[in-house]
This record gives structure tokens, C-alpha cells and sequence, in this order.
């Protein structure tokens, strides 16, 4: 078969992260007999510097024209102190809007190679742990009325929380499928006792659930959530939240793996057109220096062969070789330990693609 893959590479280490999973597609492509076909567009501070805009025209027409988006990462010191309306930042949350993807699947799993890598304790990870998070991504306080005002006290910011019925349903149900094909566990992340978008959201996820054979739901509050994640991960299977919140639990979450380097990210709409990105960022710092890890964006894009090109085989074949290259000792810095030769990110690449 044959794909149109909008390549979003973005700054900081996003060229290099960006690379690695092409070749590995590229490698995916040749072996199963699939052409997949790259066209380059910019984002972030990349496009900032070229056009003055975080998101120029062409790449949002160039990315609906396309049968799927791989993005690298945006944002950086250099572009920090511009208004906030051209930043960086303002061009992912802008493309995310422009395809409607308002989910965004997070899965988070410890690899056993990985384990010592966990900043928890032995103890707390023996069990290991495969969670997804369902994440609302184009709704709630990201996208929500904002300002500068005078207020009581004097000149003051806001930023609103909302969230429609419709869209928390629609989440809602990505969340219950994903559930119906794992373990028929959803936890429902909220603030319930605080938040009126919060008793909402739990109100119309209870009643979407009832739609779902074989699923129960149950509600956690967001800092009970952010205790239990490392307190004990392995209770959690699927969590399904808002914007904000599952923003900052996906990164507690990555994190609790051992590296932030390992997670992929798939965010879809309606169709099967999505957009696949690793959670973290830019990391500027490492940027040019070899020392990132691509495992990130080459599981994206094996996120993208399953989501949204139904490959899964093809997607099973890259999770497996990254999985052999980890048990067979190759690391870079960032899930290194003392007994390691550190590889460079094309070094990992490499590895990865001689185990395709
Ligand atoms: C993420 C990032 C973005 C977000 C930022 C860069 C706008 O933190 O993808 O998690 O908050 O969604
Ligand atoms: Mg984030």
C-alpha cells in the first residue's frame, strides 16, 4: 500500500528524532512491500524563523492532505520570550485543532530491561505496568477563554476550564473501546469535589460506560491519581481525563518508566488520518549533540502503522526490534547504567533497524 506521511520535524532534537523513525518506516516499508511517502513541513520556532508563524497555512493544508503527521517537537529558549500568540507551543496546540484531533492516546509501560531505570522502588514496579492515558486534547483550559483583566486586587490573568457534553462523550467512548479490547478498566480522572466541568465529566462518563459491555468505570480525583501513579502503578489500566490533567499525568507517568525518552503518542479525530509525536519535547540542550533517544518517535511511528494505516503486524515488528535492542544491552545516555557503551541516537537507530 502506499501513504502520504506529513513530516512536522520542529526544533530542538526534533530533526534527529524525526530522521530516525523515517528510516525506520523506510526500513518497514521495504520489508512488507508498502511505499510511504514524506513531504517536510515547518512548525513551531522552525516556522517562526521562516515565516513570523508558529503555523503557517501550508502546513496545516499540507497535513489534511495527508494520510498521517509525524511531528518531532517544538519550542525552545530562543523563541521563550516572544507574545503568546506566536510562540512555539501556539502551533502544536493550533495543528492538534485544525486536524479536530481531540484524542490523544499516551500509553505508558516498563520495559523489564528498563526496570532499574525506574526512579522507584524495586519493590514498587516487580509487578511492572501497561497504562494508557486517554487523553481530551483539544478541549478544557488550553483552549478555553483567557485574558488580562483589573480585578480585586489589581491588574490579574485568567484561563477558563470548559468542557460540552459532546465533547466529553466522544472521549469518553475512545476511552471505553480502547478499555473493551485491555482489561475493561477505566479510571476516570477528575476533581470532582472542586471543579463544576469536573462533576460534568463524571456524569457523562458514567453514562457513556453504561453503553460498554464488559467495562466498569471508576472516578479518581487528579491528586489522588498523581499519588497512586507512584505509589502503585500497576492498578491502572486505561485513565481517561481532561486536557490539562492528562498533560501532567502523562509526564509523571513517562517518568516512573525510567526515561521520558521511551514514550509515543498517537492523537486522533473522527477518521483515521492522526498525528503521531514522542511526549517529551525539544530538549534544546541536546540538540546537534547525538545524545537523544529516538525509541520515542520510532514507537510513534509504529503507533501510526497501527492507528491509523491498520498495519499491525508491521507495528508489532518495530515495538519487537526496539524491545530486542533493549534485552540486548543498547542504550543511550538517557537509559544508560554504568555497564553501558553509550549509543548516539543514529547509533540507536541503527540498532533498531538491523533487529527490523
Ligand atoms: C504535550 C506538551 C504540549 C501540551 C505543549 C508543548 C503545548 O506539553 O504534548 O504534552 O501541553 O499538550
Ligand atoms: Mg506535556
Amino acid at each position: 500500500m502506499e501513504f502520504n506521511i506529513a513530516l512536522l520535524k520542529g526544533d530542538g532534537i526534533g530533526p534527529e528524532i524525526v530522521d530516525s523513525a523515517v528510516a525506520v518506516l523506510e526500513k518497514i516499508g521495504t520489508k512488507f512491500g508498502h511505499s510511504f511517502r514524506f513531504t517536510e513541513y515547518k512548525i513551531g520556532g522552525d516556522a517562526i524563523d521562516a515565516t513570523g508563524v508558529p503555523l503557517p497555512q501550508e502546513t496545516v493544508d499540507g497535513c489534511l492532505a495527508s494520510d498521517s503527521v509525524l511531528l518531532g517537537a517544538v519550542g525552545g529558549p530562543k523563541w521563550d520570550t516572544l507574545p503568546a500568540n506566536i510562540r512555539p507551543e501556539k502551533g502544536l496546540l493550533g495543528i492538534r485543532a485544525a486536524m479536530g484531533l481531540y484524542t490523544n492516546l499516551r500509553p505508558a509501560k516498563i520495559y523489564p530491561a528498563l526496570a532499574d531505570k525506574s526512579p522507584l522502588r524495586a519493590d514498587m514496579v516487580k509487578n511492572g505496568f501497561d497504562l494508557l492515558i486517554v487523553r481530551e486534547l483539544t478541549g478544557g483550559i488550553y483552549f478555553g477563554d483567557r485574558g488580562r483583566r483589573e480585578g480585586k486586587y489589581g491588574p490579574e490573568a485568567y484561563d477558563t476550564e470548559a468542557y460540552s457534553v459532546m465533547e466529553i462523550e466522544r472521549i469518553a467512548r475512545v476511552a471505553m473501546s480502547a478499555a473493551q479490547k485491555r482489561s475493561g478498566k477505566v479510571i476516570s480522572v477528575d476533581k470532582a469535589n472542586v471543579l463544576e466541568t469536573s462533576r460534568l465529566w463524571r456524569e457523562v462518563v458514567h453514562r457513556v460506560a453504561e453503553e460498554y459491555e464488559g467495562v466498569t468505570v471508576e472516578d479518581m480525583l487528579v491528586d489522588n491519581t498523581a499519588q497512586q501513579l507512584v505509589r502503585n502503578p500497576s492498578q491502572f489500566d486505561v485513565l481517561v481525563t481532561t486536557n490539562m490533567f492528562g498533560d501532567i499525568l502523562s509526564d509523571e507517568a513517562s517518568q516512573i518508566t525510567g526515561s521520558i525518552g521511551m514514550l509515543p503518542s498517537a492523537s486522533l479525530g473522527d477518521g483515521t488520518r492522526g498525528m503521531y509525536e514522542p511526549i517529551h519535547g525539544s530538549a534544546p540542550k541536546y540538540a546537534g549533540t547525538g545524545r537523544c533517544n529516538p525509541i520515542a518517535t520510532i514507537l510513534s511511528g509504529a503507533m501510526m502503522l497501527r492507528y491509523s494505516f491498520d498495519l499491525a503486524a508491521e507495528a508489532d515488528c518495530i515495538e519487537a526490534a526496539v524491545e530486542r535492542a533493549l534485552n540486548e544491552g543498547c542504550r543511550t545516555n538517557d537509559i544508560a547504567g554504568p555497564e553501558h557503551r553509550v549509543l548516539t541516537c543514529t547509533e540507536m537507530t541503527q540498532a533498531i533497524l538491523d533487529r527490523i
